[in-house]
């Protein structure tokens, strides 16, 4: 059943779990985060990023897909499409797209500037009844073989964006997109720790899910984060059960591979890492 966010991550704050985000790049993804979702009667959150969205031949093309495939697989619990990272275009085109959620990313803008335009996309996505995630501080993470650390919000400027009427707020808190580097000092849980004081009821949100430890998921869930997104994993273990499929050299004697054959190991391996996560996260049963 396709919603916005807000409902499902109200629920979760006031419930003290938190709703898994998994990034979507192809059919088999959100097939595989679909059914697990419903096996488990977890809400969930189907994020979508700028490339992948260009990868799938546009954001029309993602939303009729989930919409039909929601209803094909007869889906009841609650899924929210949401834009992940987004800039102020890409927003825009996600609203006329029907995506039921976006993130306006404006992490990297001047202060005033992110809080100007963050406001007129949260009265735009209100209009059409989607719900809106905004970011202060930005998540660092790879870029060119580099990795950044991530950056710490700060909370008077987490309370001006939260008084914006956003539904849900990315702080930046030390967490990092992709791998965490063996120097990583870990989640700063006093930055969480006030921030939450200061935006109150308002549903925060983990960028960076993957490889942060289970006690400090734990924590930042009794912190108020009642978001986690998670993605590289999904990609690491889609990968190696591809590439063991294609070792283990079961092709169809000169005919190749059968698309569906190869691609399905990976695909059970993303739904067996998004039930860890669900459980992780304390979504089951939800629903
Ligand atoms: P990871 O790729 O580190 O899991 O982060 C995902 C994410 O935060 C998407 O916005």
């Amino acid at each position: 059943m396709l919603v916005n966010a807000k409902e499902m991550l109200d629920k979760a704050k006031a419930g003290n779990y938190a709703v898994g985000q998994f990034n979507i790049n192809n059919l088999e993804w959100t097939k595989s985060i679909l059914l697990t979702a419903e096996a488990e009667k977890a809400p969930v959150i189907l994020g979508v990023s700028e490339g992948a969205g260009k990868y799938m031949t546009g954001f029309d093309t993602v939303a009729a897909m989930v919409k039909a495939m929601d209803k094909s697989l007869g889906i009841t619990v609650p899924v929210a499409l949401h834009l992940d990272h987004g800039t102020y275009d890409g927003a825009k085109k996600c609203i006329e797209a029907g995506f039921t959620s976006i993130m306006f990313d404006g992490s990297s803008l001047p202060i005033e500037e992110n809080i100007a335009k963050t406001k007129e996309l949260v009265a735009l996505a209100h209009e059409h009844g989607m719900s809106i995630e905004a970011e202060v501080g930005a998540i660092g993470g790879e870029e060119d073989g580099v990795i950044g650390m991530g950056e710490c919000a700060d909370p008077e400027e987490c309370k001006k964006i939260a008084d914006l009427g956003v539904d849900f707020l990315a702080a930046g808190i030390g967490n990092i997109h992709g791998v965490y580097p063996a120097n990583w000092k870990g989640l700063q849980f006093d930055v969480l720790a006030n921030v939450q004081k200061l935006t109150g009821s308002l549903p925060l949100v983990l960028h960076g899910g993957t490889g942060i430890p289970d006690d400090q998921i734990k924590k930042a869930i009794s912190l108020g984060v009642s978001k986690i997104n998670v993605n590289t994993e999904c990609q690491l273990v889609f990968a190696a059960a591809t590439r063991k499929y294609i070792e283990e050299g079961k092709d169809q004697q000169g005919k190749g591979f059968d698309p569906r054959k190869l691609l399905a190991p990976g695909a059970q391996a993303i739904c067996d890492k998004v039930k860890e996560k669900i459980e992780l996260f304390g979504s089951n049963g939800k629903a």
